[in-house]
């Protein structure tokens, strides 16, 4: 046999080196990033789609350039069309700031490349995504023994939920036969309000059941789940030969932050025993202050919590955690081994997979920059800056009832809130609902305040969700000025 042939010596200019000066043009990014964040408008520059495209080359490049000429190309378009999520003025979505310690752990995570698979590919990364879930059950007051897991978002940790508490109701045959071997038994059905986060509805469209499997439970007048039409609607779904599976409660709900009675909740999933899922991505956040934990009495007695880290816990995207009372109940929907990854049923811990667990299989080391923000600041200063954020949001309420032009609408649970402009001189509502829009407009256009476009029972409401750190009592002083000279211009012109 002939001596295969040596692949010729790569050419010096096609290896791929690391930049000398990256270091310093990264810092340089990150101060301008601050100094942007903490003045001056929250919007990026405005400009249309179609002219955002051709910042960068219509074909892919097939010569490099050199580090610093592509690293300001990248700039010119990453920095200036960035809004700014991390201004203290920020109040739309449920979004968080991000916290000063990320992009170092982002790009260590990065330089480390660990894939976050199982045990033996990534020991370090799985033992502190491990430790970090089983801090997070320790301030959720979950026994020992709870597990879980980090995923890129609170949608896929309900999904990941509600498909897990669908096997555990359907039992295994589902695994094997899929809907169509179980469904005979009667059609599994889920459970929330309409306040419930729209990943909830839409998990059971995933997991093939369809739309209409989401029973949506009626609520009080504070928008919470109202427990006794829970019960009712349960018996009433029995006897028409439903199978209800899991019922999803909010611990801080998207629009206004309301925390369903969970204790209620959880008595009535254990004597009907229906998997109790609480989708705290907003608010189990709380927990980190022992002075907000009682607002969420009853989230211990959860099979299962979602709480993203970035949300509430400040940190950046993306990472939340799925935590699990009894992580077999998730391992038994997950478990798989193929003839590249034979691991056993009952691995020892150094053939832990997370694969097991969860939907995805390669993942990034999403624990680093909780581990490391948690590690430098710790989790009671983490807190005390939750309950700011709080204090904030009641603040703003106890100004909203005292001004005359102003109306609360959904008083603060945590810290979101919704209230409306009013003027004193009556108006119609359907002018008072456009006011109302245009001056959440105005202020979005002026760029010291962001709102994001909510309606309750229909009508436009100011809807102002406090999770940045950077936020203080002047913003919220400024806010309503804001609000207040906005309207009044508003109404009169
Ligand atoms: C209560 C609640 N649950 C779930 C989600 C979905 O989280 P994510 O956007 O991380 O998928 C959100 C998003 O705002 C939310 O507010």
């Amino acid at each position: 046999m002939k001596n295969p042939a040596l692949p010729p010596r790569l050419d010096k200019r096609d290896q791929l080196l690391a930049p000398r000066d990256g270091m310093d043009r990264l810092e340089a990014a990150l101060e301008e990033i601050r100094q942007r964040e903490g003045s001056g408008s929250i919007l990026q520059l405005p400009i249309a789609a179609k002219d955002l495209d051709p910042l960068l080359p219509p074909q892919m490049p097939r010569r490099g350039l050199p580090f610093g000429e592509a690293w300001e190309e990248l700039l010119g378009l990453a920095l200036p069309y960035a809004r700014r999520n991390a201004h203290p003025g920020f109040f739309g979505y449920v979004c968080s700031p991000g916290l000063p310690t990320d992009p170092w752990a982002h790009a260590l995570g990065a330089a480390l490349n660990q894939n976050v698979t199982s045990f033996s590919s990534a020991p370090g990364a799985v033992a502190m995504e491990k430790k970090l879930i089983s801090w997070l059950a320790e301030i959720l007051r979950f026994p020992q023994g709870a597990g879980g897991l980090l995923l890129g978002g609170g949608s896929s940790a309900n999904f990941t939920a509600i498909l897990t508490a669908l096997v555990r109701k359907a039992g295994p045959q589902i695994l094997q036969e899929g809907l169509p071997g179980v469904w005979s038994e009667g059609p599994l059905t889920l459970y929330g309000t309409h306040q419930a986060h729209f990943s909830v509805p839409r998990a059971a469209v995933l997991a093939g059941l369809g739309r209409n499997a989401f029973r949506t439970v009626p609520e009080d007048e504070r928008r919470r789940m109202d427990p006794e039409a829970l019960e009712a609607l349960l018996a009433e779904d029995r006897s028409q030969g439903r199978r209800p599976f899991c019922v999803v409660a909010s611990a801080g709900t998207t629009a206004t932050g309301a925390i369903d009675p969970l204790k209620d909740i959880a008595e009535i999933c254990r004597r009907h025993e229906i998997w109790f899922h609480v989708d705290g991505a907003y608010g189990a956040a709380a927990c980190l202050s022992d002075a907000l934990r009682p607002r969420l009495a009853g989230l211990d007695e959860a099979d299962s919590v979602t709480f993203d880290l970035h949300k509430w816990a400040f940190l950046a995207f993306d990472a939340s955690a799925l935590v699990l009372k009894n992580p077999k109940d998730a391992r038994r929907v997950f478990y798989t081994s193929a003839d590249y990854v034979p691991i056993p049923q009952e691995p020892p811990p150094e053939q832990f997979a997370f694969f097991h667990h969860g939907p995805e299989t390669s993942r990034r080391a999403r624990a680093l920059p909780a581990v490391l923000a948690l590690l430098h600041y710790g989790a009671s200063r983490l807190g005390r800056n939750v309950e700011h954020n709080v204090l904030c949001a009641e603040y703003l309420a106890a100004l909203v009832l005292e001004h005359p032009e102003l109306q609360l609408i959904a008083a603060p649970e945590l810290s979101i809130l919704c209230f409306r402009y009013r003027p004193t001189e009556p108006m119609e509502e359907a002018a008072v609902d456009r006011l109302n829009e245009l001056i959440r407009q105005d202020l979005q256009r002026a760029g010291s305040f962001y709102l994001s476009e909510t309606r309750l029972e229909n009508r436009p409401v100011l809807r102002v969700a406090i999770l940045s750190h950077q936020t203080r009592a002047e913003h919220i002083e400024a806010l309503v000025h804001d609000v207040v000279e906005r309207g009044r211009q508003l109404a009169e012109g």
